[in-house]
């Protein structure tokens, strides 16, 4: 059995994301989404709703299931029985910070391998901090997430403007 892990903070899941995840699910037996607490990235949304939205988002891949987690991938990696981490890939501005968290990751657990999948073109610029700021501003965001995601960024930024 071939499981992996696809970890990310998914402040919100994206399109880009979901490509990686659904590629790795057609490489693997298993996937594993990990969302991380990541407190220090000060997440807009909790950790339980970005395991939410990735759920959902995922719920069409049988064989992705989604988990938060806090701590070490790599210690969560192990305790999943996963020795696989995947990772996209978007740009050569990713390479770098890949690079060092594949090698620190490598340090940490000599048993668990990073892969990377390339990201494909119309992904390549995309990330959840833009589709954050784009829904704050109002503009529409529905070619980069899932329809939930799209409506869930449009009520969390409503709720801040109207201090609840
Ligand atoms: N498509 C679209 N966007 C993508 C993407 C893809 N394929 N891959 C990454 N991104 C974007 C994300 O949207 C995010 O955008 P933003 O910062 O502009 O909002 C950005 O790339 C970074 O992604 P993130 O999900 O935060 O991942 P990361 O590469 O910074 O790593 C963890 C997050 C969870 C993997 C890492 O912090 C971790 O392992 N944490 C656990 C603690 C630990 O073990 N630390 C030591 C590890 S070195």
């Amino acid at each position: 059995m071939k499981r992996a892990i696809t970890p990310g903070t998914f402040d919100p899941i994206t399109h880009g994301h979901l490509d990686v995840i659904t590629r790795a699910s057609q490489l693997m037996d298993e996937v594993i989404v990990a969302v991380a607490a990541s407190p220090g990235k000060n997440p807009l949304f909790s950790l339980e709703e970005r395991a939410d939205l990735a759920r959902r988002a995922t719920a069409h891949l049988p064989n992705v299931s989604v988990e938060p987690f806090e701590g070490l991938l790599v210690d969560f990696a192990r305790s999943r029985d996963a020795r696989v981490l995947i990772k996209g890939l978007r740009a050569i501005t990713d390479f770098e910070y890949e690079f060092q968290m594949a090698a620190l990751n490598y340090e940490l657990g000599k048993d668990i391998e990073t892969v990377f999948i390339m990201s494909p073109p119309q992904y390549m610029y995309l990330s959840s901090s833009i589709v954050r700021e784009l829904a704050s501003l109002n503009s529409p965001v529905d070619q980069f997430v899932a329809p939930f995601v799209a409506k869930a960024l449009q009520e969390k930024y409503a709720g801040l403007r109207s201090g609840c």
